[in-house]
């Protein structure tokens, strides 16, 4: 009896050192994160904009980040700022955006502290490298995204996922009395399905609400989560220390990226053991023709799945909530669809229907100006540079371009830029009409343009005008302009609760 009472005590004071060390170490921690934070910001600097980024009083007038710069980039005179305390240089000036994506694209690599924050999700795959090994894989990916054989398997996945999956999900919630559901997180679960179809011939089968999401996809949306969440922390020692111990977020990240992992590692081996097959599509297949090593492999295949999953949901979202707030847009789609396709299609348009509809690719175009999926994007100078604005920029800088506030500058759309009007990228004759990508970097410009743009577009097109012809879709709240959760790509805070109706003309097919 002595003797059990003498261990447990044991036990306790042990368990009580150990919290007292855990207790010590995490305050510790807790300190040295603050001084290295304070001491990367550099705080001597008072200036206007970095005090109110210090004390964060940007915040009891605007609600988003970049609401806040697109107000200082408006006012400054050559559409470039200076967060000194942040050491970063951030344009709106297409101009500068031009010299930074073309003209003297060596000097702006990604740079280092980007590859380092998502280089244990991505590996060396085309998102996260620079220099030789990108342009190996540029080379091979523009070849193989080029091909007419692989848009048409896009299309066929992306056209059976709305047939077979959304419209029918979005038809089983009409005209229930608990009919509010969130488009955000549909549109996140159809996007991860087409993207994991379109690149590893997987199908995880999220767009099933009544299914718990697959363990993939949940891995996938922890790990970029996660990474991007490394971005925040206040100096990249906080994260590696925590990597280095692998606690809290570090080993989350750890685990989510070992499943995954260990899927991918499923789906190359299976795949090497079936042989080479003229039926397998998917972008991981063609890649295996001419590449042997499979973590290489791997990380190419995942970097799409990133590059091309959260921003075409971004993307849809901010349509629904336009139109929603823009019912003259909408009913304009649904006329120039029943001029191209007939009252009765269910939809479904093919390639060359959809180029006919230049309405709809303006009104995709016009939402993508005001909501950008990537609302800014940074590089990192090499060496000293004078940006074409004057701008003096010592090596070492972030340069961020700003897709989100260039869409909202005067200068550039004129008076009503903050109008949603796609009449704007019209002809007199109602053709579509591009601007310089320069001033409307939403899919990047210049050597590293998105390469998944026309893809998704099509997607894109495909969902807006099957869903525009069948429902009518009605956001709950709308008044509120979207708040942004931070992230990699534009989310809005919590979601977008619509409620949708089965519209009941012929058209509906
Ligand atoms: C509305 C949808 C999309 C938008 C707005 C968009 C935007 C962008 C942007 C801004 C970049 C540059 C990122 C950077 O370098 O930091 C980029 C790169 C890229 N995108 Fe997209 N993207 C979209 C959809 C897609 C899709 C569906 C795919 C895949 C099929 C894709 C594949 C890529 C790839 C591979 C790159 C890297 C290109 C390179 O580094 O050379 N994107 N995209």
């Amino acid at each position: 009896m002595e003797s059990g009472s003498s261990s447990s005590c044991l036990f306790q004071s042990v368990q009580t050192t150990f919290f007292l060390l855990f207790l010590s170490f995490t305050l510790l921690f807790s300190v040295f994160s603050f001084l290295i934070y304070v001491f990367r910001l550099k705080p001597l600097c008072g200036c206007d904009v970095c005090a109110a980024y210090l004390s964060a009083s940007w915040t009891k007038e605007f609600d988003n980040l970049c609401d806040w710069y697109t107000h200082l980039l408006r006012k400054s005179p050559t559409g470039t700022i200076h967060v000194h305390v942040l050491g970063n240089v951030v344009t709106a000036n297409p101009d500068n955006v031009e010299h930074m994506l073309r003209t003297r694209f060596d000097n702006y690599p990604k740079g280092k502290p980007f590859s380092a924050i998502l280089g244990d999700l991505l590996g060396r795959g085309i998102f996260n490298v620079d220099g030789d090994s990108w342009m190996f894989q540029r080379k091979m990916a523009s070849l193989e995204l080029g091909s007419v054989s692989i848009r048409a398997y896009a299309f066929e996945v992306v056209a059976s996922e709305i047939k077979n999956r959304l419209v029918p999900l979005l038809s089983s919630v009409c005209g229930k009395d608990d009919g509010v559901l969130d488009l955000q997180d549909v549109f996140r679960r159809f996007s991860f399905d087409s993207i994991c179809k379109f690149s590893f011939g997987l199908d995880p089968g999220c767009l099933n609400l009544s299914l718990p999401v697959s363990e993939f996809a949940e891995a996938f949306d922890a790990a970029s989560r996660l990474s991007a969440e490394r971005a925040m922390s206040p100096s990249p020692l906080v994260w590696r220390i925590k990597r280095l111990l692998n606690v809290g977020s570090e080993r989350r990240l750890r685990e989510a990226i070992k499943t995954i992992n260990a899927l991918a590692d499923g789906v190359i081996k299976q795949k090497r053991e079936m042989g080479p097959s003229k039926d397998h599509n998917d972008l991981l297949s063609r890649f295996m023709t001419t590449i042997d090593d499979d973590k290489y492999l791997r990380d190419i295949v995942v970097s799409f799945l990133l590059a091309g999953r959260d921003t075409v949901a971004s993307g849809l979202t901010s349509f629904f909530w336009l139109l929603s707030q823009n019912p003259e847009v909408r009913d304009a789609i649904r006329e120039e669809s029943d001029r191209v396709l007939g009252q009765t299609s269910d939809g479904l348009a093919s390639f060359d229907q959809m180029r006919k509809m230049h309405y709809l690719q303006a009104a995709l175009y016009e939402c993508m100006r005001l909501f950008p999926p990537v609302q800014f994007d940074s590089k990192y100078a090499q060496d000293d540079d004078v940006l074409p604005d004057a701008t003096w920029v010592k090596k070492g800088t972030r340069v961020t371009y700003h897709p989100y506030a260039m869409g909202r500058m005067e200068g550039l759309w004129g008076p009503d830029c903050l109008e949603f009007r796609p009449r704007r990228w019209l002809t007199r004759g109602g053709v579509f009409s591009p601007e310089s990508p320069y001033k409307y970097p939403v899919f990047q410009a210049g050597v590293r343009v998105c390469l998944g743009k026309e893809m998704a577009l099509v997607e894109m097109k495909t969902v807006a005008l099957a869903l525009v012809r069948r429902f009518d879709v009605q956001v709950a709240n709308g008044h509120c302009g979207p708040r942004f959760a931070p992230g990699l790509t534009a989310t809005i805070r919590g979601g977008l609760p619509v409620v949708i109706e089965e519209r009941s003309v012929a058209s509906t097919g």
